[in-house]
Formats: structure tokens, sequence, C-alpha cells
């Protein structure tokens, strides 16, 4: 990257420019370099906690903003934030304490959208409908901007390059996003013939960093298609007030876009809050989003609906009807061999020498792809800073890649507390099973 590392204004400019773009993982590589060098910047940490919360990584952004938004001098911007966590995770009565309590602390914190999913719009009546009236000049400004520019500015659509091969293991996963879309957009003519309806997407779900968005974006590259990936806290914030048409705008700007396929990042965000929804406008969105779904009102043939979420149990029953997310997968951490070529194709191209990645495989058992990653990205970087201090470059080697792993803690066994006991306790129709099996706990 271009950017001095020193100069940390123009790296704040450049983290938000990313944002902007939806190039979260790069945000989120540079936040955390910068955060290397200033450990103690509470801005930082906040933009990390942002850069986590866009890309669903819900229990990262957690654990940053309960530290910062707890204690007597609990920072009101990282409360706000911990509010908006609660709200997609569904306890929305502990969104509220924090929210309010945000507020009172400082009340530039308020946030009228997050106030709104809340169902607490009237609270600080008059400053909130001095934010409001903001809002609507921004969202009446953007209008126009729309009338001047094309259609809906925001839905960003791309054609990945690459395919099911730049996804290590996860084989169970890739021949049920075969059988499911793949072959019925391939041969269209021969489920016609045999009477075969497509339709319904596929929601996986598993700990955070072990492959969904990834995956998801690699079934595109796979067909070559368009690829459309929509955060729901983006449909529902980022436009401000308008949700609903965005919504459409979506679905309308993949249809246009066939083949492609349509991913909703972080689905439970939409989906959790059907009953706790108090104001209308959320139910209104939530029914729309089905509707669109199944297609009533325009053709979704061509149209991949891939989902992902880290809380199916917060999805509203609705969504796994047929014809909608009809297909629930559990995307499991990295077996072995899994993890070994994870670790192959991360060093793909980087100077290496003779790396063992079996050995590493075998020392790496619960750590995502994401904790692999950066168990490379780690090494990588400790070469780098040798091969500057010595001034010649030498190639990472097993020890280097073994020492970084021992630095870098797995993460996927904080998920599974909570999965476990929704498996145990709220399986219905055997839904987690896949969660039962993976723990070797009988059924
Ligand atoms: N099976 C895999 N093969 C190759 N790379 C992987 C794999 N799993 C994860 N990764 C790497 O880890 C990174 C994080 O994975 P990804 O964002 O897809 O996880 P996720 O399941 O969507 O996590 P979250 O639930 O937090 O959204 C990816 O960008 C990719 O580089
Ligand atoms: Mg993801």
């Amino acid at each position: 990257m271009g950017v001095s590392p020193e100069n940390e204004p123009l790296v704040q400019q450049l983290i938000k420019l990313l944002v902007e773009l939806l190039r979260y993982d790069e945000a989120e590589q540079v936040t955390r370099e910068s955060l290397q060098r200033h450990p103690g910047s509470v801005s930082l940490q906040l933009t990390l906690a942002d850069v986590y919360f866009r890309q669903g990584k819900d229990s990262h952004a957690l654990a940053i903003v309960e530290t910062l938004g707890m204690g007597k001098d609990a920072d009101p911007r990282a409360m706000v934030m911990h509010a908006r966590l609660l709200q997609r995770t569904g306890d929305i009565r502990g969104a509220v304490s924090t929210y309010r309590e945000a507020v009172e602390h400082d009340e530039d914190v308020a946030d009228v959208d997050l106030a709104s999913l809340l169902g607490i719009a009237d609270f600080g009546a008059e400053e909130l409908s001095e934010a409001a009236d903001f809002h609507d000049a921004v969202a009446e400004f953007a209008d126009r901007l729309d009338d001047e520019e094309d259609e809906s500015p925001s839905v960003l659509s791309e054609r990945p390059e690459q395919g099911f091969d730049s996804v290590g293991g996860m084989e169970g996963v890739k021949d049920e996003i075969r059988v499911k879309i793949i072959y019925p957009l391939q041969h269209a003519d021969m489920y016609a013939a045999y009477g075969k309806k497509v339709g319904g997407g596929i929601l996986l779900y598993g700990p955070p960093g072990c492959g969904k968005t990834h995956l998801a974006r690699a079934t595109a590259g796979e067909v070559k298609s368009t690829f459309i990936s929509v955060g729901i806290s983006d449909v529902l914030s980022m436009w401000m007030g308008s949700s609903e048409k965005n919504l459409n705008a979506v679905f309308q700007k993949a249809r246009g876009s066939k083949p492609c396929v349509l991913f909703f990042d972080e689905v439970d965000a939409l989906g959790a809050s059907r009953a706790d929804m108090k104001r209308t406008a959320g139910r209104h969105l939530i029914n729309q989003f089905l509707s669109e779904l199944d297609g009533v009102d325009a053709d979704n043939e061509g149209v991949l609906c891939l989902a992902a979420t880290n809380t199916p149990w917060h999805l509203d029953t609705a969504f796994r009807r047929p014809g909608r997310f009809d297909r629930v997968i559990f995307v499991p951490p990295p077996d072995g061999q899994a993890r070994q070529e994870i670790l192959d194709l991360q060093l793909n191209g980087k100077p290496t020498d003779n790396v063992d990645t079996r050995k590493i495989a075998s020392k790496t058992a619960d750590y995502s792809g994401a904790d692999l990653k950066a168990v490379v990205d780690r090494a990588v970087e400790v070469k780098l800073h040798e091969a500057v201090k010595i001034g010649m470059p030498k190639p990472i080697g097993t020890k280097d890649l073994l020492k970084a792993a021992k630095q870098v803690r797995p993460t996927t066994r904080e998920w599974f507390s909570a999965a476990r006991n929704h498996a145990l306790y709220a399986n219905e129709g055997g839904l987690y099973d896949e969660i039962l099996d993976y723990l070797k706990i009988k059924r």
C-alpha cells in the first residue's frame, strides 16, 4: 500500500475509502497494522470494530466494544456500537438499554437509524428530530443526485475471477451448491424437461472466519456470473429511510445482471427482529424481502440466492420455507486436510522454503480460515522486518509459521459454546444436527 504508515490522518482516510469501496478485508488489514503501531488508539479500535461489524464478524467487534464500553471511562461511541451488535443478535432489550445509556453520556452519539430499528425513535425527541432533519436533507440530496445519475448508485456488482479452486476443503458444501444452484443454472433445459422447478437459496451458517463469504464469492467465480453482495445492515441503514425502495433496487439489479449470485451477508440483522420490530417499517421490509425472494412480482430465474449468518437461530423461520432459503448448510471449521489446503493457498506466490504445511495444519486444530490467514500474515510480516533489517529477502519456512501460529489464538471455540445450546435445546426438525455431529454429541 502506497501510504506511509506514519501518516496517521492519511491512514484514516485510506481506511475510510476502503470501507466506502466495501473492501473490508483490506480495511481490516490496514486498521490492524495501524493499531500495532498505535495500540492505545481508541479511534482506531473503534474503526476496527466498525469494520468487523460491516464484515459480520460480530464476535470480533464485540470483543473490542465490550472493553471500550465498560467501566467509568466507558466510551459512548463504543456503547452505541455495542447496542448495534446486540440489536443484530436479537437482544433488543439489551440494545435499548445500552443505547440509552450511551446517549445519556453524550447526546452527540445519538443514531436515528439505530433508534428507529430499536423502536425508540421518540427518545430524546429534540436532538433526534434535529438529526432526522439532517438525515432527510441528506436523503433528499442523494435523491437529487440519483435523478442526475442513474438509479441506486450503491448496489455494487463484481465479476469474481476465482472459482472453487480458491476455496480449501469444504467439499461437501461445494457439492451442495453445485447440485442446488449451479447445475440447474447450467442445465436449465433439462430441469425444465423433467418439470423440475428451479429456485430457492442456500443459507450458510457457522463460526466466523470459516469461509462463508469467501465461498459465496467463489460460487460466482465458478459459474462466471456477476456477484452482488449486500450486507443487510447496509440495506437498513446506508440509504436512510428508503430501505424498501433500495431492497427492490438490489433485486432489480440482480435480475438485470443474470446470471447472478445475489449474496446476503449477515442475514440475521434483518431476520432477527420480525417479532421484536416495533416499527411497522421494519416488518414491511422483511415482508418485502420475502416477497422479492419468492419472485412474486418478478422473475428470479438466473438469480442464485445465497446468504450467510453466524446466528441462524435468530433468523425468522419464514425465511426457510420452500423456495426461499430452503437449504441450510453448516460450514464447519476446516479439518486438517482443509487447513493444509488453505495454508497452501495463502502461501501461494509468496517466497517460501519447503514449507511443511501438513505439519502446521496438524498443529492448528480449531483455527478458522481467517485465523490461518492471520498466521501467514504474521509470518510474512516478521520475515519482512528481518529482510529490511539485513537488506536481503529470506523465504518463509515451517518454523516461522509454527512460531506465528503460537501467537494467533483460534477463534472458533467461542462460537460453539453458543451453538451447542441451540443445537441441544432448539433443534427443530434436526436443523442443527450437523453441529451435534461435529461436536460428537449423540442424537
Ligand atoms: N476454506 C477456505 N479457503 C481459502 N481461504 C479461506 C477459507 N476459509 C477462510 N478463508 C480465508 O479467511 C478469510 C475469512 O473468511 P470469510 O470472510 O469467508 O469467513 P466467514 O465465514 O464469512 O466469516 P464471518 O462469519 O465472520 O463473516 C477469507 O478472506 C479467506 O482469505
Ligand atoms: Mg462473512
